[in-house]
């Protein structure tokens, strides 16, 4: 019977800078569905690549004082490059496409003649806001405080001879298209579309440039490149065959498209994406699914932080799997997640070393220590078992549940709840005690070839996260072959009776947080300036006089930035009184409100009210700021989330 396919592709990214941990997450993420697919037997086709032209890069390439060529062949093939980087993190993909490449090129060339022949792109005139890094143009209306909506860098005026495509005829087909069914995912990203996007009107969309040279020459215009949107969203098309004559996979794979993208470019994805599709007359993608980002100290991530965000850095200290399973473990997929070496290092040390790791060390070295390796075939149950057993059988649909719907992070928590109570089983059942009487010998082999059968059902579902950790763990529980299918993944009593162990190299040692913290700050690139020595500025205060601020922990409830404001935010805060509290705070350059909703903060509530843009303001959050060579640097004052609202600082 043929097999089922599937289709999936992460962005192409820019060649521009060094790869960091959160291009890696949103490739890892993409790989380990790419392995869940192949693993429940569909023929899978995993396309990665990058998107090489545009203004950005000539300009990158013109400082660096070679050709935009060299400069991207050096990024994406170079040593350290995009191709070592994926190799390294065990990244599948059964294809590479640069948009460079020669069919790429062919195929946008037919591609935009076709939509120029339909009457889908015609010729006219630009004018508009420009942002040079996301090179966007942008309308006034689209602009925020007048920067790019995007990035919220500076956006200029610009005009030129452009064509464009008539992205307005398909603005209606285009919101039915999200409205029903699952296209767009999560279903938080369909309104934010709907409302930012489509309801203010579709207008037309730019897309060619004659202000620069590197990009895809139109072929019946020279002078024109092709906009490199267009160039890169058709790459999903192009590289499986589509109107060139490299593959011809596009009507084996095109139907199961499947992309996964990050928050910030979904609107190209869910929008001009399935209008040029459209336009095309080809059929849409199955799903656009657009992740969260991993951001750092509350902020997207930059050069700036140096080796923190580096996955060579990090993949050598903690391992490629630990890698890969920290950050699809932690963040659920949908959000953003805020990065750190502290929550690196204590999942490491929590699920791996401690949960996975103990139970497969444990277990082996039972199974060696009481059986010299090779389990006896004698069995005898008990209710006791029941719980795990019923576990092993039933984890597996659970988690394919939460796979089949990109919901990574969820699957892992079912495996992790199997091998939790693996663990406690070994507890309960105390094989140390019943090894110490012979005639307990059944009831001892059963209680390992149990624990043993919970490890292989593990194991198989965590062998997309973590592939080479799950093949040597394989080795060591004495499971291969069939036995570490999918098909037995749901099955309990598959290993065989007098199944052979072999203890081997700890999979995943502890981690010393204080030490690894410590190298790291050490290997750090670029060392973060010095704070200042605290000198006594203010007055001496009394205890008394300290004591009359009612400085009280509170939640924030909601938060919005203040309009025409660049600075204020808007808080809506629980604290403990059971009235909310609304105070205004002026940090929006440094936090964006959806990262602070649900946060513990602490505020100053026994101020007189004022008005702040004609808004009242009940008191102050406290933040800590100072002073860098970069310009002020500012953290909300944040505490665990298990101290309740309402109580007191003193
Ligand atoms: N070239 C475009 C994509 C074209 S696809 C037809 C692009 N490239 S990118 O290199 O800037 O980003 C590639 C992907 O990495 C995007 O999905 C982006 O969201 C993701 N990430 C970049 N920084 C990220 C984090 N800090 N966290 C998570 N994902 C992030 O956009």
């Amino acid at each position: 019977m043929e097999k089922e396919r599937f289709y999936i592709t992460t962005p192409i990214y820019y060649p521009s800078d060094k790869l960091h941990i959160g291009h890696t997450y949103c490739t890892v993420a993409t790989d380990t569905i790419a392995r869940y697919k192949r693993l429940c037997g569909y023929d899978v086709m995993f396309l990665t690549g990058t998107d090489e032209h545009g203004q950005k890069i000539e300009e990158k390439a013109k400082e660096a004082g070679v050709t935009p060529k060299e400069y991207v062949d050096r990024i994406v093939t170079g040593k350290g490059g995009v191709l070592d980087l994926w190799k390294l993190m065990n990244i599948s993909n059964d294809r590479f496409i640069r948009t460079t490449d020669d069919y790429h090129v062919e195929g946008i060339q037919r591609v935009f003649r076709k939509m120029y022949e339909k009457g889908d792109i015609y010729k006219g005139a630009y004018k508009g806001k420009y942002c040079t890094p996301c090179e966007s143009f942008w309308t006034e209306s689209q602009l925020v405080d007048g920067k790019c909506p995007d990035c919220g860098r500076e956006v200029h005026d610009a005009e030129e001879e452009a064509y464009f495509f008539r992205l307005s005829k398909y603005a209606k087909p285009v919101q039915e298209l999200l409205e029903s069914g699952t296209f767009l995912e999560p279903a938080s990203r369909v309104n934010e579309m709907i409302n930012n996007f489509i309801k203010p009107g579709l207008e037309d969309l730019c897309v060619s440039r004659t202000s620069f040279s590197w990009g895809i020459p139109v072929d019946f215009d020279p002078g024109h490149v092709v906009y490199v949107w267009v160039d890169a969203l058709f790459n999903y098309a192009t590289a499986l065959g589509f109107m060139n004559d490299r593959y011809d996979d596009y009507d084996k794979y095109w139907p199961v498209a499947h992309h996964i993208v990050g928050k910030e470019i979904v609107r190209f994805h869910s929008i001009i994406w399935p209008a040029m599709l459209m336009s095309m007359g080809m059929p849409l993608p199955r799903k656009v699914y657009g992740h969260g980002w991993l951001i750092i100290d509350g902020g997207k991530m930059s050069k700036s932080k140096g080796n923190v965000v580096d996955p060579y850095v990090l993949a050598e200290k903690f391992g490629v799997d630990a890698l890969r399973f920290f950050l699809l473990r932690t963040f659920p997929f949908g959000t953003d997640g805020n990065f750190s070496n502290e929550l690196l290092i204590s999942t490491i040390n929590t699920d791996l070393a401690n949960d996975l790791g103990n139970l497969v060390s444990r277990t082996t070295a039972m199974v060696e220590k009481y059986f010299g390796g090779r389990l006896s075939p004698e069995r005898e149950s008990s209710p006791a078992d029941e719980e795990l057993v019923n576990l092993i059988r039933d984890t597996k649909a659970r988690y394919a549940k939460q796979m089949d719907a990109f919901q990574l992070h969820l699957a892992l928590e079912e495996v992790f709840k199997l091998i939790q109570r693996a663990n406690k089983y070994i507890d309960e059942n105390a094989p140390w005690v019943l090894a110490k009487d012979e005639s307990k010998k059944a009831r001892l082999a059963t209680v390992m070839y149990n624990l043993l059968e919970a490890l292989r059902v593990s194991l198989v579902m965590l062998s997309p996260f973590m592939p080479d950790s799950c093949a040597k763990a394989f080795a060591q529980i004495g499971a291969e072959g069939e036995s570490v299918s999918w098909d037995k993944a749901g099955e309990y009593g598959v290993l065989p009776a007098e199944v052979s162990v072999h203890k081997g190299e700890t999979l995943f040692p502890r981690i010393d947080m204080a030490k690894m913290l410590a190298e790291l700050e050490s290997q750090s690139a670029k060392k973060e300036p010095e704070a200042p020595a605290y000198k006594p500025v203010l007055p001496e205060v009394s205890i008394d006089e300290f004591a009359k601020c009612d400085m009280r922990v509170c939640k924030i409830l909601s938060c919005e930035a203040v309009p025409k404001s660049d600075k204020l935010l808007k808080f809506v805060l629980d604290d403990g009184s059971g009235k909310p509290r609304q105070i205004l705070s002026g940090i929006h350059h440094f936090y964006e409100p959806e990262q602070l909703v649900g946060k513990t903060v602490v505020a100053i509530l026994n101020l007189p009210t004022r008005k702040m843009m004609g808004q009242p303001s009940e008191g102050m959050l406290i933040s800590a700021a100072r002073e860098t060579p970069e310009g002020e640097e500012v953290h909300l004052l944040m505490l665990d989330d298990s101290v309740p609202a309402g109580a007191q600082l003193c």
